[in-house]
């Protein structure tokens, strides 16, 4: 039987940090569904959409990994879809205190266990809200992100 791990997020854009963490799945589980979501708490450059397509194009080279939307509940996605357990990244305390709430929240709905890797420390300082407010204020993030991901915010800003 092959375990299938799930990799949520909001992924607005997915960046560097994400795609090291999604590989890093890879190397512990047979497949990789990486599940891109709405997060009550923010709000949005990208369309849920253009944030599936942006991660897919990020994700094509890593075989074993699907990309798709979550549009309910991410515990009863990961029960639909026969998942293993869930695998997020975590750069700092910070995250961990977030994370936490959230991997008791899934495994109280749905039995679903989250397990944690850690960051590459050389992309702990890339997050997709620090991307986008660098691009906003003129910086250079093409380092930051997957091809296709700068030109993508670019556009978002109205500067293609
Ligand atoms: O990248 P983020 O913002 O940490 O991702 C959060 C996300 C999208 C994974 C989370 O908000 C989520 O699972 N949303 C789907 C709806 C849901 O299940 N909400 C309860 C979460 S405990």
């Amino acid at each position: 039987m092959t375990s299938l791990a799930v990799c949520p997020g909001s992924f607005d854009p997915i960046t560097l940090g994400h795609v090291d963490v999604v590989a890093r799945a890879c190397t512990l589980f047979d497949e990789v569904l990486v599940a891109v979501g709405n997060n009550a708490a923010k709000s949005y450059m990208f369309s849920l959409d253009q944030r599936v397509t942006l991660a897919r194009l990020a994700l094509a080279h890593l075989e074993g990994v699907r990309v798709e939307p979550v549009r309910g509940l991410l515990a009863q996605f990961c029960a639909d879809n026969g998942a293993r357990a869930i695998v997020k990244g975590l750069r700092s305390s910070a995250d961990f205190d977030q994370e936490l709430a959230m991997s008791l929240m899934n495994r109280h709905l749905s039995g679903i266990e989250t397990v944690f890797v850690m960051g590459d420390p050389a992309l702990n300082h890339v997050a997709s809200s620090m991307v986008k407010d660098v691009a906003r204020n003129g910086g250079d993030i093409t380092a930051l992100v997957p091809d296709g991901v700068a030109r993508a915010i670019a556009t978002a800003l109205g500067r293609s």
